[in-house]
Order: C-alpha cells, then structure tokens, then sequence
C-alpha cells in the first residue's frame, strides 16, 4: 500500500522577474518578464507530490489576503489536502522576490509573513490530523524552534522524516538524530558541516559527519550531476539528466518531492533517488516553481525515454 505524505512548512507567492542577468549592487536594469507564481519550499514540495499521484497534506499558514487564497487554490487543484492550512489575519502571505537570469539561475529574497507565524501550538492543533499520515518533509522556511519540536514529536509516533535544510542555515545538533533523511545540496552542506564539497572524497566526508551526528541516510543533491547517497551501506553518485533548463526555482523541492514520493511507493533508495533526479531535471524546464513541477506521466515517459537511449 502506498504511504501518506505531508508537508510541513512554506508557502510563498514568487514574484518573479526575468532578466538577461542580475543587476550589480546599486544598478537599475531593464527585466524582460514579470510573474507571479505559487511558490515556498513547502508549497512547492506538496504540489510536486500531488501531482506525482501521492496522497499528500499540507500544513501551513497564509496571510488572509489574494495571495493566501490563491495558494490554498493552487494546492487544492493540484491534488494536496489543504485543510491543515490555516488563514492567519493581521500578517500577510509569505512572499519570495525571485530574479531568474538568462542562464536560469536565480536569487531570492523572502519575506516570512505568515509562515513565520507557525509555532508549537500550531502543530499541536494539527497534530491529531498530522498522525494518519507516514513520511514527512520539512524545509527551514518556518521557525526553527517549530521545525524541532514538530519532528521530535513525530519522532516518538514513528513517522519517517525527510529534512530538507533549505535555505541554509545553522542547525543545533539535537535535530539530528531524528532525521532519517537530510537531502543538502553542496552550500547547505557545507553550512552545516563546514566542509567544502570539490571532490567526492569531500562528499563522503561530509556526508559521514552528519552520520556521525545522528542522520540515517544523507543525500547530497548536486544539481545537474545528481546526488551522492551515503548512507551506512553505500556511498555512490546517482547521475543526473541532462535537460535544457530555463529556470531552475523549485528544482530542490521537486527532488524532495520525488523521493518522498517514491518511498512512499515503496522503492529503494537507489531508484528513489533516481526518480527523484528526474522529477528535479524536469522542474527546470518550464518557468516558474509550482507551476513547473512535472506530474507523474511526464516522469515515467522521460525516465523510459532515457532508458531507451543508453
Ligand atoms: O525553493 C524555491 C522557493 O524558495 C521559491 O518558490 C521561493 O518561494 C523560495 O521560498
């Protein structure tokens, strides 16, 4: 049977401005594009699962304002329960200024709102709900505190936590040992471990020193390379696909969602984090970050068409 999912954390409206390059500090530059689109890491990652057939709920807050109704919308069209998803009035919705450059890279800028209003009492009210369901994903766009106390509470249920530590930052050491997954890429990683990640050997290193700290298994996202999963049986780099980015906002949260989801399905780690380079390649082609995450036809049929070509 398939495993339920849900989502703790952010939700964002991006607004999002495309240009040639990114202005030096102190610049004015024409853009060519301006969007708003459904964002937040939280978000992000609930959408993606959704639209990878999980049965998956989201738990977070939006301000009562245009853009808080239309992220519960977003959710709701894309297949998430979104009843754990509370209108906090008096606060806007989370906002993320997004420049996307012609390369496809960005910058970011967030204004919490909201999302910084989710505390420990606010996962107590949920909780009861939050229990009928198996595998977790947190990022660290909601109080840290919050984060913490929600996995530790989770923790002693038996519920499998998946720890995205976006965007990076410092963690206190007793987090660790209730994660069963921590999926960093090479700068969050290097936040946390304060190791520079140039070569594999790098990557084991690192990897080992949040083993030692208590993670289960440590997956290194590396961006169109893939991700080295180290865990205690393995250390190996699963390859990326090669595809035509334009805008890679929510590539990392659709990895995330891609290897919760393929868990839940029941695969292992290897294939999950295959699905999951996959389900993040796709991401970056189309603009935007829940509006471009891929659904599950889309992922089978470019996984086989790989298959196909080696
Ligand atoms: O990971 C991408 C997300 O980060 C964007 O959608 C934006 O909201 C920021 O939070």
């Amino acid at each position: 049977m398939m495993k339920k999912i849900c989502v703790v954390g952010s939700l964002n409206m991006d607004l999002v401005v495309i240009a040639d390059r990114f202005p030096q500090p102190g610049e004015t530059l024409s853009g060519k594009e301006f969007h708003t689109f459904p964002g937040g890491k939280g978000g992000n990652q609930a959408v993606a699962a959704g639209r990878l057939q999980a049965d998956v709920r989201m738990v977070g807050k939006v301000g009562d304002d245009i853009y808080g109704k239309q992220l519960i919308l977003n959710l709701q069209k894309n297949g998430v329960k979104a009843d754990g998803v509370f209108v906090d009035s008096g606060v806007s919705t989370g906002i993320a200024v997004i420049e996307v450059d012609g390369a496809g890279e960005n910058q970011i800028v967030i204004v919490a709102g909201a999302n910084g209003k989710l505390d420990s009492r606010f996962i107590d009210e949920q909780f009861d709900a939050m229990l009928e369901y198996d595998i977790f994903l947190f990022q660290l766009e909601i109080p840290l505190e919050t984060v913490v106390y929600a996995i530790k509470k989770l923790k002693e249920y038996g519920k499998t936590i998946i720890l995205d530590p976006a965007p990076a930052r410092l963690l206190p050491d007793e987090i660790f040992n209730y994660l069963d997954y921590i999926t960093p890429n090479e700068m969050e990683i290097t936040m946390l471990t304060g190791k520079k990640i140039r070569t594999a050997d790098d990557a084991r290193e690192a990897g080992d020193w949040l083993r030692r700290k208590g993670v289960g298994t440590v997956i290194l996202k590396m961006g169109k390379n893939g991700a080295y999963l180290i865990s205690d049986q393995e250390f190996s780099l699963i390859p990326g696909f090669t595809v035509n980015a334009i805008d890679t906002t929510g590539a990392g949260d659709s990895f995330n969602a891609g290897f919760g989801v393929s868990l839940a399905r029941g695969n292992g780690l290897w294939e999950s984090v295959r699905f999951a380079n996959a389900v993040g390649a796709l991401s970056t082609t189309a603009k935007g970050a829940q509006n471009a995450m891929p659904d599950w036809e889309q992922v089978m049929s470019f996984i086989n068409a790989e298959v196909t070509r080696r």
